[in-house]
């Protein structure tokens, strides 16, 4: 798993006026309201006794406050009252916890997790909502598979022949030529003409025989979201439909997925029914494969796959994966197993930490070492 990512850790809808919490990297989090109704995100265990922050309420102050003895803190992570203390300056100088970045925009609220915000890939705006040309239906599941499951299988065009098709006719299940487009460190994109499938009832009116349909795939690293734009009509058509799938690691082996679905065509809510039925029997099917992969959490840096020519745009994910690595951002999943045996609650690091290093009840995620770092090790 990564730091310095920005995540979607709740719809806007779900977060009301109290706490809730978020189970992210393997860590808690609590997410509250201010008394501005802005969004804030803080670690969720108290580092006086150890509560749950989530458990709390939100004050008229703008804080949290916890549910064992009462200590608010604000959106920054500094607690500002201890209710037992009758003065202010009592208050202790560890009393605080790690606070993050958060941005509510188009129903989602992304957190930034990590302490190098200006390093990031920027959440992105998600013009379809609200664009009354589209009709919107929203899909919630955790999967008890790695993040990077669920990143690969939208990625991977063949799967979709076997996994949703027939699994008959195989000579149908070679994609056209695509290639990786656009790739940076923050995503890549690619395009085809898919082959139709043979039109069907409604389809037989709605697509021209013989049309491709064209295909647009985006991987974008915030979120470790894919953006997919179908037009589904065939070339030439503006029918088309979009959806963005978030993953956001709950551990190492769960992932909790978010699924935006925009249907571009048939928008009347009388046609949701048969459209969700078809989206959830195909979520049905990816998730089976996920989550019998084994092993269940994707190594970085694995190279026992057999990779072939349509394995490209995984490919293309893992390497923005490994140059993450290279950064140092990636959880030291074995250290950090270590360090919990002794049961003190680990923290992502927030940008606080980098300007104030002293402090802190609870220590960081340990990560893996930047690569520079590790090469000069080796030449020690
Ligand atoms: S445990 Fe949170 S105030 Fe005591
Ligand atoms: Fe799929």
């Amino acid at each position: 798993m990564f730091t310095n990512v920005w995540y979607v850790a709740e719809r806007s809808v779900n977060l009301g006026a109290d706490p809730i919490k978020v189970r992210m990297l393997g860590c808690d989090f609590v997410l509250f309201r201010d008394k501005n109704g802005k969004a804030a995100c803080l670690s969720n265990v108290c580092p006086h006794r150890g509560a749950n922050l989530a458990g709390g309420k939100c004050r008229d102050d703008g804080t949290v406050a916890c549910p064992y003895h009462g200590w608010r803190f604000d959106r920054s992570g500094t607690c500002v009252r201890i209710p037992a203390q009758m003065e202010p300056h009592d208050i202790a100088e560890p009393a605080k916890v790690d606070a993050y970045p958060v941005l509510e925009q188009n129903g989602l609220i992304w957190v930034f997790l990590g302490d190098e915000p200006e390093l990031a890939s920027p959440p992105f705006e998600i013009p379809e909502v609200g664009d009354t040309r589209y009709r919107q239906i929203d899909f919630n599941e955790t999967w008890n598979c790695s993040f990077e499951r669920a990143v690969e299988i939208d990625l991977d065009y063949v799967h979709s022949h076997f996994v949703h098709g027939a699994f008959g006719e195989e000579h149908r299940a070679r994609p056209l030529d695509h290639v990786v487009e656009n790739y940076s460190e923050h995503g890549f994109g690619s395009h085809l003409i898919a082959k139709p499938q043979p039109n069907r009832g409604l389809w037989r009116l709605l697509r021209k025989k013989g049309k491709g349909v064209p295909s647009y795939l985006n991987f974008k690293l915030p979120g470790f979201c894919r953006r997919v734009q179908v037009f589904i009509g065939g070339e030439g058509s503006k029918m088309n439909f979009v959806f963005y799938h978030f993953a956001t690691p709950i551990d190492d082996e769960h992932v909790f997925n978010r699924l935006l679905f925009f249907r571009g065509f048939m928008t009347h809510r009388f046609f949701d029914k048969t459209n969700i039925k078809r989206n959830e029997r195909a979520i049905r099917e990816d998730r089976k494969i996920c989550e019998e992969i084994y092993p269940k959490a994707a190594a970085v840096g694995r190279n026992w796959e057999v990779q072939t020519e349509h394995d490209h745009l995984v490919g293309a994910f893992h390497s923005i994966l490994h140059t993450m690595r290279d950064k140092g951002w990636q959880i030291d999943a074995r250290a950090a197993q270590d360090l919990a045996r002794d049961n003190k609650p680990l923290m992502i690091p927030s940008p606080a930490r980098r300007t104030i290093s002293t402090g802190w009840v609870f220590p960081e995620m340990p990560r893996i070492a930047p690569r520079a770092v590790v090469q000069s090790r080796a030449a020690e």
